[in-house]
């Protein structure tokens, strides 16, 4: 039986339905190769702002034993050096047939308006429109994302500075996350993307006293959080009519399995990159083809979202 892995992600061909999350390896044109030629299906960069951001100090991440905790606090080299990055990984993702998401931040709505326009001009395939990062409220305050009408006026924003697909990144620390799934779609996304690390959290290190994370709390992701990502996505699935990347968890082809019935179109690996290497893409890639083969199923669509079904 022939397998087809392959995905349509707003009109954009995926290999596999598997997405380097953003914030992990996505930083340079070589480390966004080297993840696809490990068997990624798209790879998204590390959220790029208006200006040049060192982040939080160290340390930033540690594995807890459950997952992660991470407060890295969006470093990144500002718009203008990422449309060299992704133009260079562009041209080398190319040959590859892997496509590239651009994932943004800002501080203001106007300033989510100005990153999207000016990384269009590097073409990426699609931008992830990241408005729920945990580790920033000190500076940046609420993230957008905990609330709809702000998540929408982003939205809105974004939408009206580029052509290009945009993906809505998500938070799980909302009491109800349809509500802003809702609203992103209203307001023009064309993908959604759930979930965000939860949180924050705070691991103490007990020899010391002191929380060890130089930002004391941090978002929590990894194996722990994939039955709240799943029960997002599959609350998302049933409400919107948009195309969701899930993400939360996923180490394995059986995680990705589950992701896909819950409604994902296409599933972001985070985590399991920081503890397996970017090797973990074909494991998982060939776990998928492994199992879709043991029960007979050709394709992704056979068995999306069948968790909807009872
Ligand atoms: O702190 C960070 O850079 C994390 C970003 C995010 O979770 O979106």
């Amino acid at each position: 039986m022939s397998l087809d892995l392959s995905v349509d992600l707003c009109g954009i061909r995926l290999p596999n339905p598997l997405v380097l999350a953003s914030g992990i390896l996505g930083t340079s044109a070589p480390l966004l190769e080297r993840v696809a030629r490990c068997g990624a299906g798209a790879v998204t960069t590390k959220s790029c702002g208006p200006a040049p951001r060192a982040g939080h100090p160290n340390p930033t991440v540690i594995d807890w034993g459950g997952g992660l905790i991470n407060a890295v606090g969006l470093p990144n080299p500002g718009v203008e050096a990422e449309v060299e990055i992704i133009a260079t990984a562009i041209e080398q993702l190319a040959p590859l047939g892997v496509p590239l998401i651009a994932s943004i931040f800002a501080e203001t709505v106007a300033g989510f308006a100005a990153v999207a326009e000016r990384i269009s001009t590097a073409n990426p395939d699609l931008i992830e429109v990241n408005i729920s990062c945990p580790n920033v409220t000190a500076e940046f305050g609420r993230p957008f994302a905990l609330d709809p009408a702000s998540a929408a006026q982003v939205t809105a924003a974004v939408r009206a500075a580029t052509t290009l697909p945009i993906i809505v990144k998500l938070s799980p620390n909302v009491t109800d996350i349809v509500a802003i799934a809702r609203a992103v779609e209203d307001a023009g996304a064309d993908a959604i993307a759930a979930i965000n690390t939860l949180g924050p959290g705070m691991v103490i290190d007990v020899e010391s006293g002191q929380p060890i994370l130089a930002n004391r709390v941090g978002g929590v992701s990894g194996p722990a959080i994939r039955p709240i990502a799943v029960r997002c996505v599959y609350d998302i699935c049933a409400a919107v009519s948009v195309p969701v990347v899930g993400i939360g968890g996923v180490t394995c082809g059986r995680d990705a399995v589950e992701m896909l019935m819950a409604g994902a179109t296409a599933v972001g690996v985070g985590s399991a990159v920081y503890q397996g290497g970017p090797e973990v893409f074909g494991h998982i890639r060939d776990e998928l083809a492994g199992w879709m083969q043991a029960h007979d199923y050709a394709s992704l669509s056979e068995f999306r979202g069948i968790a909807h079904e009872r």
